[in-house]
């Protein structure tokens, strides 16, 4: 997480700041220096990203892994670094996808440099921290990320063919969602164990617990989407909808709704646009579709707790509990 967001976030995070100061701060510093190129539109596209700031969640949830595994080196700044080049790279990708037009309180890269530009940085971000991972010379390293990439991949794919889709369960929305957003979480933490010297079974907790807290927070996610609580998410809401992506919040309207709603909700879906929003969300008000996605998320969350306490009590191990309640009381 870095300064700049840090006044919408809730109160604890200043000494999760202050106990993860100088790693974060190392962090930051090989990301600018990593994310120099030779190629002036490289530059550009990439610096107009990160610049945006972001929240840094997965970096977080790794350094701080890390140490509550009793890690004492520095291999988890690049691995963090390396985390976050992966994840922005997505977003890249993510925003031609979903033709979303804000990110990060931004206007999106493809917004003001194109599809072809933004997908092509993209490449080179993943390639980027392709680079970083080979300098640290872990084959179990490279194995983990090699694989999170990868499923995360399918998990945007499968995303792709389950568009306008109402007839979505929630399996597969699980499905997709553990794809494309919480194997990433998942692997930030595993790889924190891996480098405090956890045994397999230890390794394997922390990885549940990134599962866990990824789930939550795209669920949350999505309920943003929709919630329009006055605050700025720092993108635009209802893009879902607009896309006829088919998320949590609907897939429990449609299971609650009367039959004149469903009926409502499945042609927005199939049909897509941003027209019918209110009346959307006026349907997930009476159904309730967006409290209960939230008390799945925080039941989610609280499993994600749960898993911590396979590492020994430490102030790197309540701060991960800390940020798994905040991903689900997260208004950005
Ligand atoms: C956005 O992730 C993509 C999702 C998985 C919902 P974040 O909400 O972590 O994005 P930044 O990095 O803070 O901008
Ligand atoms: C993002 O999912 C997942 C990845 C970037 C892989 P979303 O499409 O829901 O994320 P936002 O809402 O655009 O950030
Ligand atoms: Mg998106
Ligand atoms: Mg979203």
């Amino acid at each position: 997480m870095n300064d700049s967001t840090a006044h919408a976030l809730p109160t604890g995070l200043d000494e999760i700041l202050e106990l993860t100061r100088a790693d974060r701060e190392a962090v930051d510093r090989l990301i600018v220096d990593r994310l120099s190129s030779d190629v002036v539109l490289v530059n550009q596209i990439s610096s107009h990203i990160i610049s945006g700031g972001g929240k840094r969640m997965r970096p977080l949830v790794h350094l701080l892994c890390a140490r509550a595994a009793g890690y004492a080196g520095d291999d988890h700044v690049k691995l963090a670094a390396i985390i976050e080049f992966i994840h922005t790279s997505t977003l890249l990708h993510d925003d031609v996808v979903d033709e979303s037009s804000r990110r990060r309180g931004q206007v999106t890269a493809h917004r003001l440099w194109g599809n072809a530009a933004s997908v092509l940085v993209g490449d080179f971000l993943y390639s980027r921290s392709f680079q970083l991972m080979v300098e640290l010379d872990r084959m179990a390293i490279m194995n983990i990320l090699a694989d999170t990439t990868n499923t995360i991949a399918e998990g945007e794919v499968l995303q792709l063919m389950q568009m306008g889709n109402p007839d979505l369960s929630v399996d597969e929305y699980f499905q997709v969602i553990s794809d494309k957003t919480a194997c990433l979480f998942a692997a930030s933490a595993r790889l924190g164990g891996l480098l405090g010297g956890l045994d397999e079974s230890g390794c394997d907790r922390l990885a549940e617990f990134g599962l866990y807290l990824g789930q939550a927070f795209q669920i949350t996610d999505d309920v943003l989407d929709y919630r329009d609580a006055g605050d700025d998410i720092g993108k635009n809401a209802g893009d879902d909808l607009a896309e006829g992506k088919v998320t949590l919040p609907l897939i429990l309207a449609l299971e609650h709704g009367d039959d004149s709603e469903r009926e409502l909700i499945r042609g927005i879906i199939e049909s897509g646009g941003s027209e019918r929003l209110d009346e959307v969300r006026a349907i997930l008000d009476r159904t309730d579709a967006l409290d209960e996605a939230m008390a799945q998320a925080r039941g989610l969350a609280a499993r994600a707790d749960e898993a911590l306490k396979a590492l020994p009590d430490s102030p790197e191990r309540r701060a991960l509990a800390w940020l798994a309640a905040y991903a689900v009381e997260r208004r950005l």
